[in-house]
């Protein structure tokens, strides 16, 4: 399965933070948050990847990330000129998805506790998955609704009366169909490519899988200046506490075996001292013992 990264978008509502530097580019807590989306996508076994983002920030990402070698990856980069939707994403990476499924993230999306996205990916034989978050202003998010089976039986975009605590996270499994779904939309009121109206074409054709993440499970989205201190502060207390990262690609690449322990090491060679070397350095030490 391949992987698209979205992380475009005006990022008007952080303004001034984005005047010279894009919403996914901003720090959380220790890292850029575009790293955040990367590692959930390397966690989950997915090599090669898109980044979507707006012309004018397209070369800091590849300043960022290069074309992922470093983390035994590709990373390719499309542009989209401007923000037409989330499912234009499909139309814009038509050629990079070829004849293969397809999971979008978003770039300002932030998982922990990656584990639950594991069977979902790895089980994926077809249609959409997607997943189902219980939080407490549904009215912000696609949102979805379940039958007394557990079946989803509706999914709404922002809707004013929430039919449900349900949120759909911005993390999305597709086979190839989402590309003729998504050339067949039309635009909503507001002018853009819904990737809910995406949704709901799978549910019409009853393909679609709402997985329920469970309760110990944390998203954050960091749209706004509040939400992007809380992921900060959140990210925060975890890493101390547990000394461990979120969201770090080079633990996520050497654990999936994308990359070998002396592709590890020339990594860390090329880092300048600095707490994220160091941390990567204990990684380093765990690994050899675990292979001695
Ligand atoms: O965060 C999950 C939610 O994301 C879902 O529950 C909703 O169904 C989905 O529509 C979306 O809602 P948002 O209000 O968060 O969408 P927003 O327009 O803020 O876009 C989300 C990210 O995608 C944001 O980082 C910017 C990027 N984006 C968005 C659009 C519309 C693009 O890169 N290009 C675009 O054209």
């Amino acid at each position: 399965m391949k992987g698209i990264i979205l992380a475009g978008g005006a990022g008007s509502r952080l303004y001034p933070l984005t005047l010279v530097a894009s919403k996914q580019l901003q720090p959380v807590y220790d890292k850029p948050m575009v790293y955040y989306p990367l590692a959930t996508f390397i966690e989950n076994g997915i090599s090669s990847i898109c980044l979507i983002s707006t012309p004018h920030d397209l070369p800091r990402f590849s300043q960022l990330l290069g074309d992922g070698k470093q983390w035994g990856i590709s990373i390719e980069y499309r542009e989209q000129a401007k923000p037409a939707g989330i499912a234009q994403a499909f139309l814009i990476a038509e050629s990079f998805i070829g004849q293969d499924p397809v999971s979008l993230i978003l770039g300002d999306n932030i998982f922990y506790g990656a584990e639950s996205f594991k069977r979902a990916f790895a089980e994926f034989r077809g249609g959409a998955t997607i997943f189902g978050y219980q939080v407490h202003d549904p009215e912000r998010y696609g949102v979805v609704e379940f039958d007394s089976s557990g079946n989803a039986i509706s999914i709404e975009e922002k809707p004013k009366n929430p039919r449900s605590n349900y949120a759909v996270p911005g993390l999305y499994l597709y086979d190839n169909q989402v590309v003729p779904i998504t050339k067949a939309l039309k635009p909503s009121p507001r002018g853009e490519l819904e990737i809910t109206d995406v949704n709901l074409s799978y549910l019409a054709k009853k393909q679609l899988r709402v997985e329920k993440l469970s309760r110990g499970f944390a998203w954050l989205d960091a749209g706004t200046s509040s939400s992007l201190h809380e992921a900060s502060a959140y990210v925060q207390t975890i890493e101390k506490r547990q000394g461990i990262k979120i969201g770090c690609p080079e633990e996520a690449a050497l654990q999936r075996g994308f990359i070998s322990v002396s592709q590890f090491e020339s990594n860390l060679a090329n880092l300048p001292n600095c707490e994220y070397r160091d941390y990567l350095g204990r990684l380093l030490q765990e690994k050899r013992k675990e292979l001695s």
